[in-house]
């Protein structure tokens, strides 16, 4: 299994490009299912989480392939994927599948939309907490759908199709609402969705439904209101930068000091973030290109923030805050609201020398002098790069072990890094 090394100390000064982003494009790529035309995708970002979807959607029968592939591809711009599924050959999902990546359950939405029945495996447990799918379930139900569990499998038929209904989701779920977007797009009648998930990611997967024909109102806030169509047609899109991505690499120039250009960011995508950042002493200017985030030798400031659904802090930055955090100039208190479990990188930044204890739902981080390099390994994609930012930071050799987690959501990491000065590396399992 391929490791990172880095050797901590240096500064970041430099761009990185921002890739596309990796939580709109996997519900992009399953729209696909929603119509028998091409769906042509630009700025998809080349991840292992992207490619392998693309296997489970080729197993329903969907014809796949990319623009101008080449051995290395272009560093500067994701790639363009055409996808069509003309012809729905297989409406199971089978669990060798959807256990390998969660989102992919997503697909119940669309295939039971469009071909009034699916099969799709329950996702189960990971890493960062229980994740039940009861939300995306009771959405399917109000549009008409009879849902049964049978053998660890999802079975869900609507013979006549979907009809429009009114959904209040009781919380806030990113995923149950691209399930019940993409179903009311198709169903009969208007559908109103009260407490929706206002996630920039949502609102890409909206514009990209409207462009193929569905009629969406309400887009970016929490009551999307849809009135379904018989049929949707084919478009381009393209897939918008990615914020966590953006927020991991401001976050990495503050912890490691310098001044980089993160260009293709755009600040409103994540305000909450930024102004958190700068709450820790780093500043932030936009260019022309996208923002810069500097911090001179000044020390970090301590922080006491809470993750929350969009527009507040997200989790998906909680494990790179707290990195941040570990050698900040006093104590620090990071609440996790939205997943049980999601503090697995906790124990890792403690073999750096970072002093963090653990209360329920809240991390208190004592900041410290300094971290010293070690052998660790993450078991879940942001708590992995959480840890090549606290090496970053860290005196002498850092070694992450499970790099397998940080390419299923992070384009060419130890490029991007080390074209900033990082001494960063792979080092590839013989
Ligand atoms: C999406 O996951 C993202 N995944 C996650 O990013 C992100 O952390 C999460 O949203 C929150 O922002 C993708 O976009 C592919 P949820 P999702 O449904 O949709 C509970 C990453 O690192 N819930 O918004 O699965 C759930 O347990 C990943 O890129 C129910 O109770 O998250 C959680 O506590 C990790 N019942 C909360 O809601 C349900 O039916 C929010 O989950 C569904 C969810």
């Amino acid at each position: 299994m391929d490791r990172i090394s880095i050797a901590g100390g240096r500064a970041l000064n430099g761009v990185i490009q921002i890739s596309g982003a990796k939580n709109a494009a996997l519900p992009l790529m399953i729209a696909s299912l929603l119509t028998p035309d091409r769906l042509t995708l630009k700025n998809v970002p080349n991840l292992a989480d992207v490619n392998l979807l693309a296997r489970i959607l080729r197993n329903h029968g969907l014809d796949f392939t990319i623009d101008g592939k080449r051995a290395e591809p272009s560093p500067h711009m994701g790639e363009t994927f055409h996808l069509t599924a003309r012809d729905i050959v297989d409406t199971t999902a089978p669990y060798e599948l959807v256990s390998r990546m969660r989102a992919s359950f997503w697909v119940l939405g669309p295939l039971v939309a469009r071909c009034g029945q699916a099969r799709v495996s329950m996702p189960g447990g990971c890493a960062i907490g229980t994740r039940p799918v009861d939300l995306h379930l009771m959405a399917l139900k109000e549009l008409g759908a009879e849902i049964d569990i049978d053998g660890g499998y999802v079975v869900a038929r609507a013979p006549n199709g979907l009809r429009g209904a009114r959904v209040e989701f009781p919380k806030v779920s990113v995923g149950a609402t691209h399930t019940a977007l993409m179903a009311a797009s198709l169903a009969k009648g208007e559908t109103v969705l009260e407490n929706a998930a206002r996630e920039p990611e949502i609102g890409d997967v909206a514009e990209c439904l409207v462009k193929m024909g569905a009629r969406i109102d309400g887009i970016g806030t929490s009551t999307l209101r849809i009135d379904g169509v018989s049929r949707l047609e084919g478009t381009v899109h393209t897939v918008l930068p990615d914020r966590i991505e953006t927020g991991t690499y401001a976050f990495a120039a503050a912890a490691a000091g310098g001044d980089v250009e993160l260009q293709g960011a755009r600040r409103t995508l994540l305000e909450a973030a930024f102004e958190a950042l700068e709450q820790t002493g780093a500043a932030i200017t936009d260019t022309d290109k996208g923002i810069r985030v500097k911090r001179d030798g000044r020390a970090l400031e301590p922080i006491r923030i809470e993750t929350r659904p969009f527009p507040g802090f997200p989790t998906d930055l909680q494990a790179q805050l707290m990195a941040l955090m570990t050698k900040a100039n006093g104590t620090s208190v990071i609440r996790e609201t939205i997943f049980e479990n999601r503090f697995m990188h906790v124990q890792e930044l403690a073999r750096l020398g970072a002093d963090i204890q653990l209360h329920g739902d809240t991390a208190t981080i004592k900041g410290v002098k300094a971290l010293r390099g070690a052998q660790v390994m993450a078991t879940d994609l942001r708590a992995s790069v959480s840890l090549v930012i606290a090496g970053l930071m860290a005196e002498g050799q850092t070694t992450i072990n499970r790099v397998y987690h940080l390419d299923r959501g992070f384009e060419r990491l130890e490029q991007k890094l080390s074209g900033c000065g990082a001494q960063i590396e792979r080092i590839v399992a013989g």
